[in-house]
């Protein structure tokens, strides 16, 4: 495991290999507020954790959309469209739901489940790992664009600090673009375990509680699998095609990813005046009502899911 695991979604319940818990999954159920016979996305399939308790709670005119860039999470619920004529999916980023001919009929609600999955941390081959070495990877999609090896191989220094600095937050950004910048001309950097020693050389020791990569790693993977682009056109695709009354609910694991959405759900855009000089737009011309304050993980899931101790819940229903 290392510190990306803190990005995540489901646990294996100890003793019950295979049984997947979604993070918060009680308290996204309830916030969906599911109609038997309503029309919902999960734009974050992962292994169909969330998406199986809303299947569950779904009669037969109930419909099922899932998404998910990652092939493995695809193929999983490809087999599950293939057993039940209620879901259907579609292998692309939840940034183009709304342009998915499915959800034209209008949504009841949407749930986005952000960051990676246990799978994808797990297996050293998708690059997420500082700790298990593999190949420098790091794309949900390693079908489409550029992994973080290539990435690393060709941007300039200040591009790779301004990267840190913005995605990971770190403050020793420069040092570490400069410690990547001189190790490529040695040799490419093609692998996790040799870019997380090249962070760790750059920072010196000293540290106890967080791998220093910890910072890199996170920056690195917003930044190829261009993540908070995503999260802003996702958000909006649902506030487009979700009906009046229908929920939104959005699960962040860091502070970069909440913050998107609090003001999104808070209509930050929509309430600044259209012209400098104007009043700010009224409540009432807002799309989103947001509903209760943000959850986070009790004691007891924290205790069988460590990883979601950095999960945020926000809920919001769409009013006009
Ligand atoms: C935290 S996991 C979701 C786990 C899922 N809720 C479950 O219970 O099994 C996040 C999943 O979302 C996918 N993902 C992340 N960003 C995405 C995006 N922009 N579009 C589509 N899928 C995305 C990842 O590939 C990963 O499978």
């Amino acid at each position: 495991m290392n510190g990306a695991a803190r990005e995540c979604d489901v646990a294996k319940k100890e003793g019950q290999m295979g049984v997947h818990v979604p993070v918060l999954r009680d308290e996204t159920l309830a916030a969906l507020a599911i109609r038997p016979d309503g029309v919902y996305l999960d734009g974050t399939f992962g292994r169909g954790g969330h998406a199986g308790e809303i299947l569950a709670r779904l009669g037969t005119d109930g419909r099922l959309l899932v998404m998910d860039k990652d092939p493995d999470a695809i193929r999983v619920a490809a087999e599950w469209a293939a057993r039940d004529p209620r879901v259907a999916y579609r292998h692309d980023s939840f940034a183009t739901l709304a342009a998915w001919d499915a959800t034209a009929q209008g949504l009841d609600g949407v749930l986005l489940d952000l960051g990676i999955s246990s799978p994808q941390i797990d297996q050293p081959e998708r690059g997420f790992s500082f700790q298990n070495d593999g190949p420098l990877d790091m794309r949900m999609d390693p079908t489409r664009g550029e992994s973080a090896a290539e990435w690393i191989a060709r941007a300039g220094e200040r591009e790779i600090a301004d990267v840190l600095f913005q995605y990971g937050e770190e403050k020793q950004s420069r040092r570490i673009a400069k410690f990547i910048v001189a190790a490529r001309q040695v040799e490419p950097i093609t692998r996790t375990a040799q870019l997380a020693a090249i962070v760790a050389k750059a920072l010196g020791g000293g540290w106890m509680a967080k791998h220093p990569a910890t910072r890199t790693f996170q920056a690195l993977r917003i930044s190829v699998n261009r993540e908070l682009d995503d999260i802003e056109a996702g958000l909006e695709g649902a506030a487009q095609t979700l009906k009046a009354g229908g929920r939104l609910a959005v699960i962040s694991f860091h502070s970069l990813e909440d913050r998107i959405v609090k003001r999104f759900m808070r209509g930050d855009a929509e309430r600044m005046p259209v012209r400098r000089g104007l009043p700010p737009a009224p409540e009432a011309a807002l799309r989103f009502r947001v509903i209760g304050k943000s959850v986070t993980a009790g004691d007891a899931e924290l205790a069988v899911n460590p990883r979601a101790r950095s999960a945020v819940l926000r809920v919001a229903e769409r009013v006009r």
